[in-house]
């Protein structure tokens, strides 16, 4: 047994399947690159929640996703003193807890709904501004930008952010969707589990890496400094971030369909020449260095240009992340509910044994 448990399959699922070996993630019968940038993220939520619940149409996701923003903002003010002094996604974790499991709008459109509302009143907080409300008539990617900023973001930011969502949507059973799987198997509910997928998300081996993706970048410095600052980390035992993943052997591929939307927002633009020579060195050194297992670049590392480019704050990029692979939880969770089945794996005593009476 690995204790990463990576042979081990623990759930069956129609949700996604990542082949680690082709580099390919299928999201309920499409590719990945047939619905990022092509279908918006209601659409493809409905696609996850298709079968599961009665928002299965991107009209009523929309609507109803829509509404529920509404329904939380209602409240919310009184609630963000209490985050002052957390991080942006604890202050996150702390509002989704607040939200009862039982409430009249179906659970996986609240929690979906709630996230971009709530993220985006934390920035705001730290910045020392007031909450936006919603606008129920926009899409989550369009919202959340508006809730933001205090007014429309331009239409390429709206769908680069959009394209990312749908990217991050859903991953197999990685590590925060397999914790809101084995909490809504226990039928805590909806928002016990998706609370449970965030703490997990938040960790930097999960979701917590893009922010320090550019921590690598302005710390390297000049472009001649790139080998020599990477050798470095290598050396110090330090992993680079954004590279690496424990199922993909080749290339992730949401790695390449971000690349090309921080193409899009950022071009020709110096900050993006430098990523793609610190990716060339970075995998070239890789190579070297740990010739036993391939290491390429992860969805983290084009994530980070992405989001730093629609102008992000680097500790909100965890939170959004959330916002996009909210749907895909509220689906597993749906799915997990269905399937009925208690998750309780078994463990082997290593311990001492008692001692036998003399
Ligand atoms: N930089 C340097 N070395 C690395 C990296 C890296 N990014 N990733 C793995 N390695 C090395 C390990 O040090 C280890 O080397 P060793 O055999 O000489 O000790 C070898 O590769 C295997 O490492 P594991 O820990 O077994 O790999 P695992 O499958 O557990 O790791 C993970 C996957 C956690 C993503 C890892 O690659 C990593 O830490 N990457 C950096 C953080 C990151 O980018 N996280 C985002 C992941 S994407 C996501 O979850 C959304």
């Amino acid at each position: 047994m690995s204790l990463g448990l990576d042979d081990v399959v623990a759930a069956e699922t129609v949700l996604s399947h990542v082949d680690g070996e082709a580099g390919r993630l299928i999201i309920r019968g499409y590719d990945l690159e047939d619905l990022a940038g092509r279908r918006s993220f209601e659409a493809v939520a409905a696609i996850l929640w298709e079968g599961f619940a009665t928002e299965d149409r991107e009209e009523t996701v929309r609507a109803a996703l829509g509404t529920a923003r509404l329904a939380v903002y209602e409240g919310l003010e009184a609630k963000l003193p209490f985050t002052d002094g957390l991080s942006p996604v604890e202050a996150l974790r702390f509002l989704l807890a607040s939200l009862p499991d039982s409430a009249p709008t179906p659970a996986h459109v609240l929690v979906t709904a709630a996230m971009p509302v709530f993220a985006a009143a934390i920035a705001r907080r730290k910045a020392g501004k007031g909450p936006v409300p919603p606008d129920a008539t926009r899409g989550q990617a369009a919202d959340l930008l508006h809730m933001l900023r205090g007014s429309p973001a331009p239409e390429d930011h709206v769908r680069a952010l959009d394209a990312y969502l749908v990217t991050v949507v859903d991953h197999g059973l990685n590590a925060s969707t397999f914790a809101a799987r084995v909490v809504a198997a226990t039928r805590a509910g909806m928002v016990s589990s998706v609370v449970a997928g965030l703490c997990a998300l938040k960790g930097p081996l999960h979701g917590g890496a893009p922010g320090p993706v550019l921590d690598m970048l302005d710390g390297i410095g000049p472009e001649e400094a790139i080998p020599g600052w990477l050798a470095g980390a290598l050396d110090r035992g330090e992993r680079l971030m954004g590279f690496g993943h424990r199922v993909y052997r080749v290339r992730d591929p949401r790695a390449d369909v971000l690349k090309a939307v921080a193409r899009t927002l950022r071009r020709g633009s110096d900050r993006i020449r430098f990523a793609e020579k610190v990716e060339a060195a970075a995998l070239d050194l890789l190579a070297q260095r740990k010739r036993s297992r391939p290491l390429q670049t992860n969805v983290e590392f084009y994530t980070a240009l992405v989001l730093e480019a629609l102008e992000l704050r680097r500790d909100l990029f965890t939170p959004v992340f959330a916002i996009g692979r909210v749907a895909g939880w509220a689906a597993h969770v749906l799915e997990q509910e269905a399937a009925g089945r208690l998750i309780r794996p078994q463990s082997r005593y290593v311990g001492p044994m008692p001692r036998q009476a003399a």
